[in-house]
């Protein structure tokens, strides 16, 4: 279900709501503006501050007792001392929506005192990431069991008037987000490479976007080898979709987003260990976030041209398979002699990033969860930036920032390309364990003949665990980091 967003003008002290969330900086001083609605409730918050048992550290939150009119419930969540206040907000206010939705009280109210509009806006993204879940195979409890999820946030602010456009912006925002997350929750008998392409058409029919759809005998035409070879141990039909929004100029190149889809990753016959296995169905974020930047950026309007891209199959070993050894040609004519039938992600980016020069494109940037190795060298909280632009990486790691998102930039230095080296063909498919992110983005980048970067979320698409704000499964990312790359073009 999805959360019903808005901001007024509102004594908090007044203010009849379940929940009063009260976004809070490092201290113990009770802020001015909370002063009626503490005196209102019985002066709890106040002296809690005064007592210290609540801080407003990050992370930190608190559960107080409103009275039987005005706030009936006051959650105070901390921020600490932030640097970047918005993005603190932001977490607070996932936080909050998520013990909201925990609680059961099915709407809230949230105060976090003056907020310009970026603020606003990401207070309203957190509140909608706060509560997001994916209860469609889950059957639900009985009624008298059930706790009502949280269904409406409104963020009381003096200058709410000022706000609207942070509010449809967090909505469109939100939106995306939703595509995404659910997509890349989806188990891989369900999120299908035809889902992934059906999902598009149905974005592209709701905002008049051009949907462009390749299966296998397309791709036979366009003599993708490489991309092929991945999907020849699958019956299932592979996809690549091209999602073309045009809210620029006629004539203007267009920026184009490009995800990996794998719908599922066994291994192929480099088969991958059983345990964890099941977690391969992430394999698909990348094109999970281009398809819900796609539905962001259309409901956002913004005045520029966007193509998003994607290429969807399943890795499988059977008797159709492609094996170790044998070599492949791409549609550039490059010939790539398979050693791990595990590297697939970049067979299928290889003639996808060829393909999409078609669109003579200002700047791509592709995302994928292309290598364990990113994982090892970032961890899950940073994804890896790779590209043969310095200006546009930077450009791309700002985005991420601003999208909540960190990246990080690796190196392409030239000495790398010796070990993507052949003895029987142009290049192979891996590079050995040393820099393995490195070594497949120098594999992407011989694909590439455009201003180019590359995006490894292997780390951080997805979470094994809970952490505070996402709980476990897919966070999002890279989904913020290609609608702020677009936002920051489109001014
Ligand atoms: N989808 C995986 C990357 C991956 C692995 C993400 C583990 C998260 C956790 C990718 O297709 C893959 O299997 N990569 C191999 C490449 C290797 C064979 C060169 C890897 O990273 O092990
Ligand atoms: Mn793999
Ligand atoms: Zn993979």
């Amino acid at each position: 279900m999805t959360l019903t967003i808005a901001a007024r003008a509102a004594n908090p002290a007044t203010l009849n709501t379940p929940l009063l969330v009260v976004l809070l900086p490092a201290g113990t001083e009770l802020p001015a503006h909370l002063k009626a609605l503490d005196k209102a409730i019985g002066g709890g918050i106040g002296r809690t501050m005064r007592r210290g048992d609540f801080r407003g550290g990050r992370d930190e939150s608190l559960h107080l007792s409103g009275g039987s009119r005005g706030p009936r419930r006051v959650l105070l969540v901390g921020y600490g001392t932030a640097s970047d206040r918005p993005l603190a907000l932001r977490r607070a206010a996932t936080l909050a929506a998520r013990q909201a939705n925990r609680l059961g009280v099915g709407s809230l109210a949230l105060v976090a005192g003056t907020v310009d509009g970026r603020e606003a806006e990401q207070v309203l993204v957190g509140l909608q990431l706060g509560c997001w879940e994916y209860l469609d195979l889950r059957t639900p409890p009985p009624e008298n069991e059930r706790r009502a999820p949280l269904a409406d946030a409104t963020l009381i602010a003096e200058n709410a008037k000022t706000l609207s456009a942070a509010v449809d912006a967090a909505r469109a925002i939100g939106a995306g987000y939703d595509v995404s997350r659910r997509l890349a929750q989806m188990p891989g008998n369900l999120c299908t490479p035809d889902l992934l392409a059906d999902t598009a058409r149905d974005i592209g029919k709701r905002h008049s976007l051009k949907v462009t759809v390749l299966g296998r005998r397309e791709m036979e035409r366009e003599k993708m080898g490489s991309f092929l070879c991945v999907a020849q141990g699958t019956p299932q039909d592979p996809k690549l979709v091209a999602m073309e929004y045009r809210g620029g100029p006629k004539g203007q190149k267009p920026i184009v987003l490009v995800g990996k889809g794998l719908c599922f990753d066994t291994g192929g016959i480099s088969i991958k260990p059983a345990e964890r296995m099941e977690f391969m169905k992430f394999d698909m974020c990348g094109a999970a976030g281009v398809i819900g930047a796609m539905e962001a950026i259309a409901r956002l309007a913004l005045p520029v041209n966007v193509v998003g891209v994607f290429g969807a199959t399943t890795n499988m070993p059977s008797g159709t398979a492609v094996k170790p050894g044998d070599v492949v040609t791409a549609s550039t004519g490059t010939t790539i002699e398979i050693i791990n039938t595990d590297a697939e992600g970049r067979l299928v980016l290889a003639d996808v990033l060829a393909w999409v020069k078609r669109f003579d494109p200002a700047a791509v940037v592709d995302a994928a969860t292309l290598t364990g190795a990113c994982v090892i060298a970032l961890g899950n909280t940073t994804t890896g930036a790779l590209g043969n632009d310095d200006a546009l990486v930077a450009e791309v790691v700002g985005a991420a920032k601003r999208a909540s998102e960190p990246a990080w930039q690796l190196p392409m230095f030239d000495e790398y390309r010796e070990l993507i080296k052949s003895d029987v063909a142009d290049i192979k498919n891996t590079g050995g364990r040393a820099a393995g992110t490195i070594t497949a983005a120098m594999f992407l980048r011989e694909f590439v003949s455009y201003p180019w970067v590359h995006l490894d979320v292997a780390g951080t698409a997805y979470s094994e665990g809970d952490l505070t704000i996402t709980p476990k499964g897919p966070t999002g990312v890279p989904t913020g980091t290609f609608i702020e790359f677009v936002r920051g073009r489109a001014h």
